[in-house]
């Protein structure tokens, strides 16, 4: 169950919380997917992101995921959350804030690349498809997005 005291934060490039993203991503989404972890040093890139998680009560990151550019189109992406916060509703609270933050920093619409086993869990969020599934990384996804200034969709 969320409490009161889990919650949503930005995450610092290079800060202590920015390593636990990185456990988290290699542990829960790389390695399900035979992709080997990666370090700090090799996202160099991505200190330009804006990174966001969501914290335990004890203030452990159990949820992340990045945003990349700032304009009216940005792109979601790295999302996870931790097997044992699954099926608790964190991945959707995660979204939720995410999405008022890039809204009020001036964004209308969201893109990722959605694995096709987590299609449903965005479409249950209002993303829609758009175009063809393909293969990045050896699995298949397909492309979605959300008009966050749209009350309807
Ligand atoms: C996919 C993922 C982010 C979902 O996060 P979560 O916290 O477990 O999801 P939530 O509990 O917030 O679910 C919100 C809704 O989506 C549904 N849902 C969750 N995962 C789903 C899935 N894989 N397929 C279909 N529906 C799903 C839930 O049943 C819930 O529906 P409801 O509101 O009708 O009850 C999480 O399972 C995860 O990290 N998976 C491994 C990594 C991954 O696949 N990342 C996405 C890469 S594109």
């Amino acid at each position: 169950m969320i409490t009161a005291t889990q919650k949503f934060t930005e995450i610092k490039f290079g800060s202590g919380l920015f390593l636990q993203e990185i456990r988290l991503r290699n542990k829960f989404l790389r390695q399900p997917i035979g992709l080997g972890p990666v370090q700090i040093g090799d996202l160099q890139d991505e200190k330009e992101h804006r990174h966001f998680g969501w914290l335990n009560d004890e203030g452990k990151l159990i949820a992340c995921a990045i945003v990349v550019g700032s304009g009216d189109i940005v792109q979601l992406g790295q999302m996870v959350v931790a097997p044992n916060y699954q099926n608790k509703k964190v991945g959707k609270k995660l979204i939720c804030k995410i999405e008022d933050f890039m809204v009020n920093n001036g964004a209308a619409r969201i893109e990722l690349n959605a694995q096709i086993s987590a299609q449903g869990f965005y479409q249950k969020l209002r993303y829609q498809e758009m175009g063809e599934e393909f293969e990045l990384v050896g699995v298949p996804h397909i492309r979605m997005f959300r008009n966050l200034l749209c009350s309807t969709c």
